[in-house]
């Protein structure tokens, strides 16, 4: 056999183990082809064909306000906004101190124990049959420790709020507590609790302007306020040249409550009239705040039974990585703690009729 051959026999054989390898290779590629998980996690299923309709729907709309913030003011604001006395300078330090994300509840105790009767009235909130607490509390730093900074919180902005003149109605309260609720439990779901602080007090402050518009519209206008929060705000609009969003907005910054509060609650319903891309053009350092608070806000009118469908483009949902239908927000542990809510204010309200 010559050596011409015997080069040709051998690359033969190496051809050959070659295209078996690479066979071999191929079918263990196959065989470790990763699977696709049956079950996608909640917010990741596909959505129904009515719910894509439906949301492509939700800015489909006849009439916007305006969107720039500097727009013409009517003459009867500056009124309005002075009607509502100062806030504490407490309450205002005590705000500043939960938009810091490092604020520690032994910082908050310190600063409500310099007010005897804010601090009396937190002890008996906390002593309430609500808390169920075992054991008494006769100090304002347990109160937090138990209670936790955003729950004593809540107590002391509606306590405040309610003696600067504003005085929201039990039901006006109720939908800012659960939102405030459902706003800390969306961001702890995913992974911004340490913004839970400044979205407490965005939601529980959130609507506050609306109380002041109302006590200037006649009985038969009231009786006449419709469900849907879009025509609420057109309805505002007509009657006042302002809504309830803006007026809020200049309340909160008369009591010096931190900017990025106050900017949000001036735009907390931009998200029903216009897109994500739109909204974050204008206001980019708070358009995550901004998604929690109107997702939050249109679930808590969704749990009480006042509205139905979205009201905000899918991509505000799925920006905070949550499913565009509030019912699906609404899991029972959430859904649990709202009745217990709902319970303490229908409870509060009997006493008051007493
Ligand atoms: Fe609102
Ligand atoms: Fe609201």
């Amino acid at each position: 056999m010559g050596v011409y051959e015997l080069t040709g026999i051998l690359l033969y054989v190496l051809l050959c183990v070659l295209t078996v390898l690479l066979l071999w290779r191929i079918r263990k590629q196959k065989v470790n082809k990763p699977r696709l998980n049956k079950a996608p996690a909640r917010f990741l299923e596909t959505p129904t064909e009515d719910e894509i309709a439906s949301l492509k729907d939700a800015y489909k709309l006849d009439w916007r306000p305006e969107r720039k913030v500097n727009s013409y003011l009517p003459d009867t604001v500056p009124e309005l906004v002075g009607v509502s006395e100062g806030v504490s300078p407490l309450v205002t330090e005590l705000i500043y101190k939960l938009n810091a994300p490092e604020v520690s509840a032994k910082d908050i105790g310190q600063l409500i124990a310099s007010d005897q009767g804010l601090t009396s009235f937190v002890l008996q909130r906390a002593n309430s049959p609500f808390y169920g607490l075992v054991q008494k509390v006769d100090n304002i730093f347990n109160a937090v420790v138990l209670l936790g900074s955003a729950e004593v919180s809540r107590i002391v902005i509606e306590e405040s709020m309610n003696k600067s003149g504003i005085r929201p109605s039990r039901s006006e309260w109720f939908h800012a507590y659960i939102t405030s609720i459902i706003a800390a439990y969306i961001s702890n779901s995913i992974g911004m609790a340490s913004n839970a602080g400044t979205l407490v007090t965005m939601a529980m402050m959130h609507d506050i302007g609306r109380n002041t518009l109302h006590k200037n519209i006649s009985q038969q206008e009231k009786e006449n306020i419709p469900e849907d929060p879009r025509a609420r705000i057109r309805q505002e609009i007509d009657l006042f040249g302002i809504d309830h969003a803006r007026l809020g907005a200049m309340l909160a910054r008369k009591w010096n409550i931190p900017e990025n509060v106050c900017k949000c609650i001036e735009v907390h319903h931009w998200p029903m009239f216009w897109p994500l891309r739109d909204t974050a053009k204008d206001v980019p350092d708070i358009t995550r705040e901004l998604a929690i608070l109107s997702v939050s806000d249109v679930t808590a009118r969704h749990y009480t039974g006042a509205i139905e469908g979205p009201y905000i483009g899918e991509d505000y949902y799925l920006f905070i990585r949550k499913p565009p239908d509030p019912s699906r927000i609404l899991v029972p542990e959430l859904r649990r703690r709202l009745d217990r809510i709902r319970n303490m204010y229908a409870q509060r309200s009997i006493e008051d009729n007493q």
